[in-house]
């Protein structure tokens, strides 16, 4: 796939917006896989201006007119964060648009790192916003994507800043398209797909993925969205133990069923509320399965990670997406707004 990558720029001494996924709990694998990107930046004298959101904030304005619950959603604790992963100080500036972060972004010296607040403690990021994003733009002089994890969704980091500045995909990013595309070209069959968690936006992917899938199992929250009277038999839907945080013993066995036949496998989400002992046995099962098939196996998303992890899985699969709606999304549609920004359409 045709899209500019940062080895194709001139970067060096020059200040570059990195637009990173920071959308982060407990674990900080996403950040970790930023390293490349950042320390070639470093290498090569840049002045980095980070920037990258955490959570949905709800918009109820507090007095200081920042969104309600914003202390747990701001990005300050993540400046110590990649200072580790990189080795290096970078410096909190609790500022977006204003002019703390102009003042900021202009005195920055070579191999120098701040990062800013929240992006979407601004409702015009989510809205991508021209005047937002021009405003992000005039900090640096590149702007690089690093946040494959969220460029399914058309924001103004991810869509609006290209327009204005040389742009270009950072390392880890060119890696997931080449890896995920392994999936869409030519895999080998059957090609099942594990659609699960928490988010209801990925039952609209569904319909996509079942044109290239043999099989989708669906579990997780969502056949809690479903229709009652849905039917196809390309999609095997999970029942829902009576407490609705796991799936029933058949179920599991049935999946367990249609991963053993599975070439190609795609994990995304965890099959139940993992993270309580008592409602841990779906994914743990589901997972250990996939994990022990010889299939071409990817899996993504933060909660898929982290169980991943829990149960030492980690390094069984051929390739781990920092995203999960980013990646299911690049898989039925074979692109994302971010990559189509970089290519300039
Ligand atoms: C993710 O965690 O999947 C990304 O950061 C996107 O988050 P969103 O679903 O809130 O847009």
């Amino acid at each position: 796939m045709n899209f500019p990558k940062l080895s194709d720029l001139n970067v060096s001494g020059k200040k570059v917006i990195v637009r990173m996924d920071l959308d982060v709990a407990e674990d900080y694998t996403r950040i970790e896989t930023a390293k490349s990107t950042l320390s070639y930046l470093i290498e090569v004298k840049s002045k980095t201006i980070i920037i990258g959101h955490k959570g949905r904030p709800a918009f109820v304005e507090t007095s200081a007119g920042k969104p309600e619950g914003w202390k747990e959603l701001s990005l300050e604790p993540l400046a110590d964060v990649i200072g580790r992963v990189i080795n290096r100080k970078v410096e909190f500036v609790s500022d977006i648009v204003g002019e703390d972060a102009k003042t900021h972004s202009e005195n920055l010296k070579e191999g120098e790192i701040i990062l800013l607040e929240n992006l979407r403690f601004d409702k015009r990021e989510e809205e991508n916003d021209e005047e937002f994003a021009k405003q992000l733009a005039s900090f640096g002089e590149v702007y690089v994507n690093e946040a494959f994890a969220v460029s399914h969704r058309a924001h103004a980091s991810l869509v609006g800043i290209p327009k204005y500045l040389p742009h270009a995909a950072g390392m880890r990013f060119v890696q997931e398209v080449e890896h995920l595309s392994r999936v869409i070209e030519n895999p080998e069959r059957p090609l099942v797909f594990l659609i699960s968690g928490i988010k209801k936006d990925k039952l609209e992917m569904i319909k996509n993925i079942k044109n290239l899938a043999d099989k989708v199992l669906v579990a997780g929250r969502l056949p809690k969205f479903m229709d009652e009277d849905y039917h196809d038999e390309k999609v095997l839907i999970a029942q829902l133990n009576p407490d609705k945080e796991d799936i029933t013993m058949r179920s599991i066995e049935n999946f367990e069923e249609e991963i053993k036949k599975a070439k190609t496998i795609v994990l995304a989400g965890v099959i139940g509320k993992y993270e309580d002992e008592g409602h841990r046995q779906g994914t743990k099962r589901v997972f250990e399965a996939v994990a022990n098939s010889s299939a071409y196996k990817v899996a993504g998303g933060g909660d898929t990670e982290a169980a991943l992890t829990m149960y030492n899985l980690l390094n069984k699969f051929d390739w781990i997406s920092v995203g999960g709606g980013a990646m299911l999304e690049f898989l039925a549609k074979g692109t994302l707004p971010g990559i189509e920004a970089l290519r300039g359409n």
